[in-house]
């Protein structure tokens, strides 16, 4: 910190202290918006408050590809924020307000950097008002492809893993930092927006726009935050008591009749192994988007044509394994998508098809000396974090072993207790690790440490 910053800070933590005085809890902290929070991408992430809410309100115009927005921030301060720090790569920055006041601000293009004239005190709620405008885009990443705010034909998809929530709202990009969110779209009239959770409501049309209201209660974490924008049919059901709401682009290949169905069929199926279903509403959108990828959006997964069954089995199963139970950084995604090819598995086994076992088997033929085995599952590096051998299929071998060894009992004893016990929080491999060991009381260290944290084929199981 600089002198002026740093008298900045010195002064806020006595008024704070002088507030505290003469209320109740414990004196604050220190400035600075701190370390990395997460090693595969270092940049994301701000320490010093927790976001409460998000509540987006977002004009956009297809044809000018013009948004106009303002995000509003509830969170609560962990310290004295004299600075406070927010990850941000959209378009223009127009104004920021802290509890309403307007906030000297910087930003680099990446981190937008905020000093309240009143620093929210330790312990207090604050709001965070950012105001921006212009032509969003996407991220475009050598290894992992197009994400974040993606223009379409007729509208817009965000589509945010690992952290391109940031390119279209100021984020605190933390897998950690889960909220819930509003989000208020307004667009021409005509044009269709969904995004996670429920829609609040009917549209309000006010001359040639109309806004419509969607509100994700739940926690979520940054990365499973969507919108669509564009020509969308809507199709709507009741599925065990909640609403299946699915849309396609009738400019696309098909419907979303298959999809609509098959949805309730696997929420329903995924329930009565894993526990209930995490949120209020659930349903899916195709668009096409071309970024080669579905994606498991909370409440609502994107696809970008007609999912067929496994697709739809993997994105839903991501609704627990992933977006009810989110791991505590980018290393562990094989705890989404191994858990996720695993259910694939275990949906085969239970519709006809091969075992899981079998699946293992055929896969465990591979040769040693085979590329497969490269990569450490539970620590595949940055840029192979969606590597599909090491990531997906053998993440799902993992849990294989793991049922081998713990046995049909305990395993779906393990899968219930994981959810049930990190249901709308996060959990790390350690969690999964001394859970599964104290279930079955087995030291599980060498099957973990043999199949997630060495390269190369594992031994065969004596
Ligand atoms: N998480 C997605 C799924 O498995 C896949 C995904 C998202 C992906 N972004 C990606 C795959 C980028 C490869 C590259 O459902
Ligand atoms: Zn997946």
């Amino acid at each position: 910190m600089r002198r002026r910053e740093r008298l900045a800070a010195a002064t806020a933590s006595i008024a704070c202290a002088l507030a505290l005085f003469t209320a109740s809890p414990a004196p604050a902290a220190q400035g600075g918006h701190g370390p990395a929070t997460d090693p595969y991408f270092p940049l994301d992430g701000n320490r010093g408050y927790d976001v409460q809410h998000y509540d987006l309100g977002l004009d956009y115009t297809p044809a000018a590809h013009l948004l106009v927005a303002e995000a509003t921030i509830t969170a609560k301060a962990e310290r004295t924020l004299s600075e406070f720090g927010l990850d941000y790569s959209g378009p223009q920055i127009e104004r920021v307000l802290v509890n309403g006041a307007a906030a000297p601000y910087r930003w680099d293009g990446r981190k937008l950097v905020v000093s309240p004239a009143v620093p929210p005190c330790r312990g207090e709620s604050f709001t965070v008002r950012v105001g921006y405008r212009g032509e969003p885009g996407p991220i475009d990443d050598p290894a992992l492809g197009i994400y974040g705010w993606v223009t379409t034909e007729d509208g817009a998809v965000a589509l945010n893993e690992p952290d391109g929530a940031r390119s279209w709202y100021p984020v605190n990009d933390d897998l950690r930092d889960k909220a819930t969110y509003t989000f208020r779209i307004t667009t021409p009239t005509g044009v269709t927006a969904l995004a996670n959770g429920e829609q609040q409501g009917a549209p309000v049309v006010d001359g040639d726009r109309t806004t419509v209201t969607w509100a994700m209660a739940k926690p979520m974490a940054s990365y499973l935050s969507m919108v669509a924008i564009g020509n969308f049919r809507v199709t709507r059901s009741l599925v065990g008591g909640i609403p299946n709401t699915t849309a396609y682009d009738p400019a696309g290949a098909g419907d979303d009749s298959f999809l609509h169905r098959t949805t309730g069929e696997v929420m329903t199926w995924d329930a009565a192994r894993f526990g209930p279903y995490p949120f209020d509403s659930v349903g899916g959108i195709i668009d096409p988007s071309g970024v080669g990828y579905s994606l498991e959006t909370q409440s609502r997964p994107v696809y970008e044509t007609p999912p067929d069954e496994g697709l739809i089995v993997h994105e839903i199963a991501h609704q627990w394994f992933g977006d009810s139970v989110t791991p505590k950084s980018w290393q562990d995604i094989w705890l989404n998508e191994g858990f996720a090819t695993y259910v694939e598995w275990l949906w085969q086994e239970d519709h006809g098809g091969p075992s899981a076992r079998q699946t293992f088997d055929d896969l465990y033929a591979t040769p040693a000396d085979d590329p497969f085995w490269l990569l450490k599952t539970g620590d595949p590096g940055r840029d192979q974090m969606f590597d599909y051998n090491a990531v997906y299929l053998r993440g799902a071998m993992t849990l294989q072993q793991l049922r081998t060894v713990l046995g049909d009992h305990d395993f779906f004893a393990l899968l219930r207790a994981w959810q049930e016990k990190y249901r709308h929080a996060n959990a790390d491999t350690g969690d999964l690790r001394r859970l599964a060991e104290r279930i079955s009381g087995k030291d599980l260290g060498p099957l973990f440490q043999a199949w997630l944290y060495t390269e190369g084929k594992p031994a065969p199981l004596s």
